[in-house]
């Protein structure tokens, strides 16, 4: 197969030499150890144990990254990453969700972080990458406004034993699955189907447990960096039908405005005013509202929305008509991270952001000599990373990339079916084969250019 062409017409570009690379991962897609060393079970152990993922995999292994996790750091340093998100699993900390603490838990991630940092890879910690403790849901989980006090907790254990090596650390990553899909279309755990209202509630406490969080690790240490991880996605309508245009600006305040309104302005977006009336209580904006120093954006593709009446808040997916798209159905449309951090930068007045979050899974195949040759994924990188290039260039405050993934990994309700690694795992032997794909990024990473 050849490279597919590029369907982004950016130019090539160099990235300033502060620009920071490398990749994200999240703890229940790669540890596996699920069962292991007193971590408690979590809404995705329990999910899984219904039967609700596709292939009818588990992650009770996944990539055993929390026994190999030394390989794993050892070829992102050989890729020269600069730095990694990873996520802390709460249930490995505090198995229970709140209360006592496991020592072997908090002992893991230590190593992870030395490791790291022995490596040169600046470590970025993320505390809730969707293991919600199964404790915790049985109280309600995201429904209950107290779980606020519990992650807060959470957040100011997790420093307290981390804060002296890991500077960068973010609270949510993408509260708004949290709330459509594990709370909305039930594809996610913990599988409810709660309607408008308990879709907004649950993103309302995450912005609450958020702000609280914040607080509760500034007040532990000084000297840190804080920020949340964002899935944005602009919504275009799909025709110019009035009712396709206000079901547009409806998803887009309900995907990406509570939570960027949120923490940045204090502010529930308009439209949704009156739905959260009663949801907001006094002084809860004040709580949710923190000057991050850092916002990280995940970008897969935009979102075609249309009317369609019966579905959460009236909004049905259009047809996006994209000329390629990925393994997992989505289009391929790189010009809209350029549109998202443009607009961005224009609604928000420019914070420093950077991409937490950009990949593809595509059906690879193992070449007879062994060799993963993936040329979609490398075209798909290269047009993103391209796009955030001329961001830059156009004056967005952009920091960083990451790429998802270093690995593949546990794909939620896909199991092990999608492939998002530009480094293969066989689930087998759990060997690791770096693609094409990871090659072309370690180059672009040591020119800081991409062609
Ligand atoms: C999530 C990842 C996920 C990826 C691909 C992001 O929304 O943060 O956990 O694997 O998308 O679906």
């Amino acid at each position: 197969m050849s490279v597919a062409p590029a369907v982004s017409a950016a130019p090539a570009r160099t990235f300033p030499k502060d620009f920071f690379w490398g990749a994200s991962s999240a703890a229940y897609q790669i540890e596996g150890a699920t069962e292991e060393d007193g971590r408690g079970p979590s809404i995705w152990d329990t999910f899984a144990a219904r039967g609700l993922i596709k292939d009818g995999s588990s992650a009770r292994v996944a990539c055993d990254h929390y026994h190999r996790f030394a390989e794993d750091i050892a070829l992102m340093k050989q890729a020269g990453f600069t730095a990694y998100r990873f996520s802390l699993a709460w249930p490995r900390i505090l198995p229970t969700g709140r209360g006592t603490v496991n020592p072997a838990g908090l002992a893991f991630y230590d190593r992870l972080v030395d490791a790291l940092l022995q490596a040169g890879i600046r470590p970025m910690a993320c505390l809730y990458h969707w293991d919600l403790p199964q404790a915790l849901e049985d109280e309600g989980g995201w429904r209950n406004r107290a779980i606020a006090e519990a992650f807060a907790d959470y957040a100011r254990v997790a420093v307290a034993r981390l804060g002296d090596r890991v500077q960068d650390w973010f609270t949510l990553n993408e509260p708004n699955v949290v709330a459509i899909n594990g709370h909305g279309s039930a594809d996610h755990a913990p599988g409810l189907r709660l309607g408008e209202q308990g879709v907004l509630t649950v993103l309302h406490h995450q912005n609450l447990a958020q702000g609280d969080a914040f607080r509760a690790m500034q007040a532990e240490r000084s000297g840190l960096r804080f920020g949340t991880v964002c899935n944005l996605q602009p919504a275009r309508p799909e025709s110019d039908r009035p009712e396709d245009r206000a079901a547009a600006i409806r998803w887009d305040a309900v995907w990406n405005r509570v939570p960027l309104d949120g923490v940045l302005r204090g502010a529930v977006p308009d439209v949704l005013a009156e739905s959260m009336r009663t949801i907001v209580q006094p002084g809860d904006l004040e709580r949710i509202r923190f000057p991050i120093d850092l916002l990280g954006i995940n970008y897969y593709s935009r979102m075609t929305m249309r009317h369609e009446p019966g579905r959460l808040f009236d909004v049905g997916w259009g047809d996006p008509h994209a000329e390629r798209y990925t393994g997992m159905g989505w289009p391929v449309q790189p010009d809209g991270l350029y549109d998202l951090l443009l607009e961005f930068k224009q609604l928000y007045g420019n914070p420093a952001v950077f991409i937490a979050e950009n990949g593809a899974a595509y059906d690879d195949v193992v070449s007879p000599d062994g060799a993963v040759h993936d040329p979609e994924r490398v075209a798909f990188l290269r047009d993103h990373i391209r796009e955030v290039g001329r961001a830059l260039a156009a004056g967005c405050n952009v920091k960083g990339y990451l790429v998802w993934s270093l690995l593949d990994n546990f794909e939620w309700a896909e199991g092990l079916t999608k492939r998002f690694g530009i480094v293969r795992v066989d689930y087998d032997t759990l060997t690791r084969t770096p693609k094409d794909s990871y090659r072309w990024f370690a180059e672009t990473i040591r020119t800081g250019h991409v062609a």
